[in-house]
């Protein structure tokens, strides 16, 4: 598959997200392995997961993605050399009955959440570690402090943030002194607002990661019908509107890195295929305008 740069490693240019396999809703164990397995198989060398993946108000099930994550890994016939997990801390889902997530950016916690992943995941050094998001009632240095520190003690080989505006990516590089690797934020047809960042990241040569780049577990099936000139150009190639939207995707800057969550084999054998899609110029630029003008 076509490769994208991470830092100082060369990724897939399409990842697998894997949040859909271990929030509510979420499938049973044989189906996710399943899925994972498909993504290897197909190429993918790039998955991202963070410890909150689990369920709300269920303390045991902290890191039930991380875990399914290394078991699949572990059960895999082909190589694992090249295959990059990149986890995250800084959200929390313990105490949250109603489905929600709670924020702790304080670095005691990121220190004690980076050890707890690398567990979990089998390893010594944890390839990408990404801030999960900003905690208001922490200092955003403060929470990059704890980066720098983890990854001078070796506990992570990358930093990433995520869910950042501009001035916190230039912040979080400058304290990294320049090893911020990426940055995952939104961003779909459906949201734009982060094409700042993306630009940003673009001029730095940083990893951008759109996170629900269909749109979301829930709207991610109606990309087409919520957006006509998507499901036009995906007609008229033979693809489905969502291949079309991460060719998109990838087509605004060699940075970009869809993560498209999957649940099922199909939907990532399906989204990998957007890595050897050529957008026309014409093409392009009627997605562009479709997208801003939705
Ligand atoms: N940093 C953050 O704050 C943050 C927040 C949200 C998500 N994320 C990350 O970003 C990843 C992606 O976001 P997301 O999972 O929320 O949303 P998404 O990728 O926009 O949509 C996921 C859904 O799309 C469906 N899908 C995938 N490929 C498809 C295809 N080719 N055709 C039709 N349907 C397809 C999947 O269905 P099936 O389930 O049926 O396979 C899945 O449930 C997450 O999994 C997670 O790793 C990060």
């Amino acid at each position: 598959m076509r490769q994208r740069i991470i830092g100082d490693v060369s990724v897939s240019a399409i990842g697998l997200g894997g949040m859909p396999m271990s929030i509510e809703g979420r499938p049973d164990r044989k189906r996710s392995i399943a899925t994972i397995h498909a993504a290897l198989e197909a190429g993918v060398t790039l998955i991202d997961t963070a410890d909150a993946y689990s369920l709300g108000g269920k303390p045991d099930d902290e890191g039930h993605n991380e875990i399914l994550i290394a078991e699949a890994l572990k059960s895999w016939h082909g190589s694992m050399d090249d295959v990059l997990v990149a986890t995250k801390g800084g959200h929390t889902r313990i105490h949250s009955t109603d489905g929600g997530w709670d924020q702790d950016g304080s670095p005691a916690h990121l220190k004690e959440a980076a050890k707890a992943s690398a567990k979990r995941l089998g390893v010594d050094a944890i390839g990408l570690y990404q801030f999960h998001r900003p905690d208001p009632r922490v200092p955003f240095a403060d929470s990059i402090g704890a980066l720098v520190e983890l990854l001078d003690e070796g506990v992570i080989r990358m930093a990433g943030i995520s869910n950042a505006d501009v001035d916190q990516i230039r912040e979080a590089n400058t304290i990294l002194d320049d090893r911020l690797v990426s940055v995952q934020n939104q961003f779909s047809p459906a949201f734009l607002s982060s094409t700042a960042e993306l630009e940003l990241c673009d001029e730095m040569s940083i990893a951008f990661l759109p996170w629900s780049p269909l749109g979301g577990i829930t709207g991610a099936s109606a990309l087409g019908s919520n957006h006509a000139v998507f499901a036009e150009i995906a007609n008229a190639r033979r693809l489905s509107p969502q291949v079309v939207c991460l060719a998109w995707e990838m087509r605004k800057s060699e940075v970009v890195i869809p993560i498209p969550g999957a649940s099922r084999p199909q939907s990532i054998m399906d989204s990998v295929t957007a890595a050897s899609i050529k957008l026309s110029d014409d093409e392009f630029a009627r997605l562009e305008a479709a997208a801003v003008s939705a």
